[in-house]
């Protein structure tokens, strides 16, 4: 087992006499892209503010790299870099302007600069005053801003708010890299599953300051229950037994389902149409992220 790089051990808050988190248990690992799905209110940016050292919890540890933030709490922040929010920027100083000032208040050296915009991509805007980034660029300005200290964390906290879908695209890239080429983790808040079910390894669900499942976004698709119409199944069923090695249901006359492990439906229905069959309907039935947060709010609304 590796040492987990951020760990909650039953985080509470108390405010004005109202629990606002109960119970919180989270671990995140090295190189792991971990979301925080929740509807407004849930608890997220009150969560992450106890992470960052902003807020106290009434009860519970956070661990980060193996430094008790209670008690090594300039250590554990060390490893961490943060941005909640919205990014915090003087919009009349250029990109690089930003950048100097922020190495300088934490002493990183000046090669560390240019490292970080390599990584975020935004060299060839550097010398533009942020006020006239747009908001993506902006996003990223402030990540290379929390990336300078080299940490072993990044939390951010709906960064994809406000983005357009190329900009949440790209976004998805940057986090990727992070995680899997430079070994960071990657805490990351949204309301919005689509997002966090294409960018995550594991997805923590919370509601009204519990988290009520966490799971793997792997293992969740990897359920996901197709179903299919055809004029006779008889041939379909096979295909899907033999040829593909899926468990295969027939559910009525005309339909079958089956889990598709780690097959796409694209994939699947190539075979079925190389194979000279018709299929009258195919769809997702399953148990994808969605389905499951339904399932856990009973239907709370969260796109
Ligand atoms: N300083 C405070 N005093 C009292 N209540 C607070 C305070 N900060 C947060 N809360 C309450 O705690 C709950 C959780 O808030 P939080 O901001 O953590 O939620 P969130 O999941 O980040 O929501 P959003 O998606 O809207 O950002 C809300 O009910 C909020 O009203
Ligand atoms: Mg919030």
């Amino acid at each position: 087992m590796v040492d987990p790089v951020l760990e909650l051990k039953g985080i509470s808050k108390k405010l004005k006499g109202r629990e606002i988190l109960k119970n919180i248990n989270l671990t995140i690992n090295p190189s792991e892209i971990f979301g925080f799905l929740g509807p407004n209110g849930a608890g997220k940016t009150t969560t992450i503010r106890i992470i960052a050292g902003l807020v106290k919890p009434t009860t519970g540890s956070v661990t980060i790299c193996g430094y008790s933030l209670e008690k090594e709490f300039s250590k554990a922040l060390s490893r961490v870099g943060c941005i909640i929010e919205g990014p915090d920027m003087y919009k009349y100083f250029t990109g690089m302007e930003n950048l100097e000032q922020f190495a300088a208040m934490k002493n990183v050296e000046r090669k560390r600069i240019y490292e970080v915009l390599e990584l975020v991509g935004l060299q060839h805007r550097i010398n533009d005053k942020v006020g006239t980034y747009s908001l993506g660029m902006r996003q990223r300005m402030g990540i290379a801003q929390a990336l300078l200290s080299r940490p072993k964390l990044l939390i951010l906290d709906e960064p994809t708010n406000g983005l357009d879908p190329a900009g949440i695209a790209e976004f998805r890239q940057l986090m990727r890299k992070l995680a899997y080429e430079e070994g960071m983790s990657v805490f990351v808040s949204s309301h919005i599953l689509t997002e966090l079910q294409l960018m995550c390894d594991t997805v923590s669900i919370v509601k009204q300051g519990e988290v009520i499942k966490t799971a793997k976004v792997e293992e969740i698709q990897s359920d996901n229950v197709v179903e299919w119409q055809f004029e006779d199944v008889g041939k379909a069923k096979e295909i899907l037994k033999s040829k593909l090695g899926l468990n295969v249901t027939q559910t009525k006359k005309n339909i079958i389902r089956a889990p598709i492990g780690k097959l796409t439906i694209e994939e699947i229905n190539r075979t079925f149409m190389n194979e000279g069959l018709v299929i009258s309907y195919c769809t997702a039935v399953g148990s994808s992220l969605e389905d499951l947060f339904l399932d856990l709010t009973e239907g709370d609304k969260i796109v």
